[in-house]
């Protein structure tokens, strides 16, 4: 089964096409010759996710997956959100953005937070979606060096140290990618046997 993932991340591409290696087929949106803006329009994870793999399913006919992921922060009603990678505005950094959750949060003594991760497939026009998170809390300080985003100021539940300072392999162990993958990849295992 060939697969497209309808994203740029080298990373992320990766990571997919190793989990499922015997099952699927994965190709990045570059490697088909797609090299357009896809669309991100709407309000919600889902949503964003099921619109990127159904653009390219609707355009090139294609099956499709794509993701997107937040962090949502109890004490700001959920937010960033579907708005964390411009957080801070057009072209901000992940510095950027990590200043202003922190100045927003200021000396709430709320910091639960969860990242979630929603991946949709579009599979000869239908959809399925699947979910991951990871709980835990913001501090108040940023603390490692690793990773990226939100990672220096984020301490999964049952750790003391934040994504920043975890090795990447445990990282991708608990990560709410790790989790919306690992569902992805059981659902995909039984369904092409
Ligand atoms: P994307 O949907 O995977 O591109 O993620 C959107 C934004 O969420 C990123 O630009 C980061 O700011 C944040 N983010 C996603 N995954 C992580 C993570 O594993 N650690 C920290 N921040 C993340």
């Amino acid at each position: 089964m060939q697969l497209i993932f309808a994203t740029n991340n080298k990373h992320k591409l990766e990571e997919i096409s190793a989990l499922l290696k015997g099952y699927a087929h994965v190709k990045g949106l570059k490697e088909i010759g797609i090299h357009e803006e896809i669309p991100e329009n709407c309000d919600t994870l889902e949503g964003n996710a099921v619109e990127k793999a159904m653009y390219i399913f609707s355009k090139y006919g294609y099956n499709c997956f794509a993701d997107d992921t937040g962090l949502e922060i109890e004490a700001l009603n959920g937010r960033p959100g579907v708005y964390s990678a411009r957080y801070a505005g057009t072209g901000c950094s992940f510095d950027d953005n990590v200043n202003k959750i922190l100045a927003e949060l200021g000396n709430e003594k709320n910091r639960r937070a969860k990242f979630r991760t929603v991946i949709a497939m579009v599979e000869n026009g239908q959809v399925k979606t699947f979910e991951g998170e990871v709980h835990g809390i913001i501090i108040e300080e940023k603390k490692g060096s690793d990773g990226f985003g939100y990672d220096p100021v984020f301490v999964p539940d049952g750790y003391e140290i934040t994504f920043a300072e975890m090795s990447l392999d445990i990282k991708n162990k608990i990560s709410h990618r790790a989790m919306a993958m690992q569902k992805f990849v059981r659902y995909l295992q039984n369904h092409t046997k």
